[in-house]
């Protein structure tokens, strides 16, 4: 691929976050049902994955369930979607396993179904010794509601006395998040071309760079992804400092006044 060729080794990111998003219109568009959307965006999910591995992406994170997702559709479809995760960790784990890739996951898990839980245990357990990229799962995730049971944890911990109030610092919230094993992802996707974050991982986009394609997320694939990576490479990054060209060895610096 032409575009491998032109990605900047020392500009690569190293955790990419996906709103997969579109699956919906895909199908419409085709006069189909929304089932065979979701189907296809989980053949999206597999070139995305083998792309990452091939690039040695370090992390991948992908948004595949939201807490809205499981509140706010038809009892239907969130079951039809339950039985597509089972089956693409069934058909994939060998595959995961030859491309070196980890599988795990965040959110509120323990509320699936029992059946999804074993499944999804499973796949992590025949790929935890996989040392290339870890694929990160949200499933039944909630940005909001994982700071939610970050602070009910730092709450006990107070409790406890292990902890006063005025002590708190951002590690102590960083070490409560589903993420906590994790680095902040540099670079988020949105397919389908909504300007919106849905609720995914609040915290940790503080200096996300954002790239956001029309196309739909049926329709992604592999080269798409080194496109935003490319994308991403050309981007001045700036962690609320100077650039290099304002300020040199400043950029990315955290600038205490005296
Ligand atoms: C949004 O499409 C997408 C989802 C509901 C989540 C993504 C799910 C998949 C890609 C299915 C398979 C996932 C795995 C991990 C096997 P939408 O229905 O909101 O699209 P719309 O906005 O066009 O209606």
């Amino acid at each position: 691929m032409a575009i491998f060729r032109r990605l900047d080794p020392t500009r690569m990111p190293e955790h990419v976050a996906i709103i997969m998003d579109g699956n919906g219109r895909w199908a419409g568009k085709r006069s189909m049902k929304r089932f065979v959307g979701h189907k296809q965006g989980a053949e999206s999910v597999q070139f995305v994955v083998e792309t990452a591995s091939r690039i040695n992406l370090p992390w991948l994170t992908l948004y595949a369930f939201s807490l809205e997702n499981s509140l706010r559709r038809p009892r239907l479809e969130v079951s039809f979607l339950m039985r597509l995760l089972s089956s693409y960790l069934a058909s994939n784990v060998e595959r995961m396993n030859d491309n070196n890739v980890r599988i795990q996951y965040i959110g509120r898990t323990a509320e699936l179904p029992s059946e999804v839980r074993d499944r999804m245990e499973w796949a992590a357990e025949a790929t935890c010794r996989n040392t290339g990229t870890t694929l990160t799962l949200a499933l039944n995730y909630g940005s909001r509601s994982e700071l939610v049971d970050a602070v009910r944890a730092l709450a006990r911990e107070v409790e406890q006395g292990l902890l006063r109030p005025d002590q708190v610092t951002e590690h102590d919230i960083e070490r409560h998040l589903y993420t906590r094993d994790m680095p902040d992802p540099d670079l988020l996707i949105r397919t389908s071309g909504e300007m919106r974050i849905s609720n995914y991982l609040l915290w940790q986009i503080a200096y996300t760079e954002i790239f956001v394609t029309e196309r739909l997320w049926p329709d992604f694939r592999g080269s798409h992804l080194l496109e935003a990576i490319e994308a991403f490479g050309a981007r001045n990054r700036r962690f609320g400092g100077l650039s290099e060209s304002e300020g040199g060895a400043l950029a990315g610096s955290v600038l205490v006044p005296r």
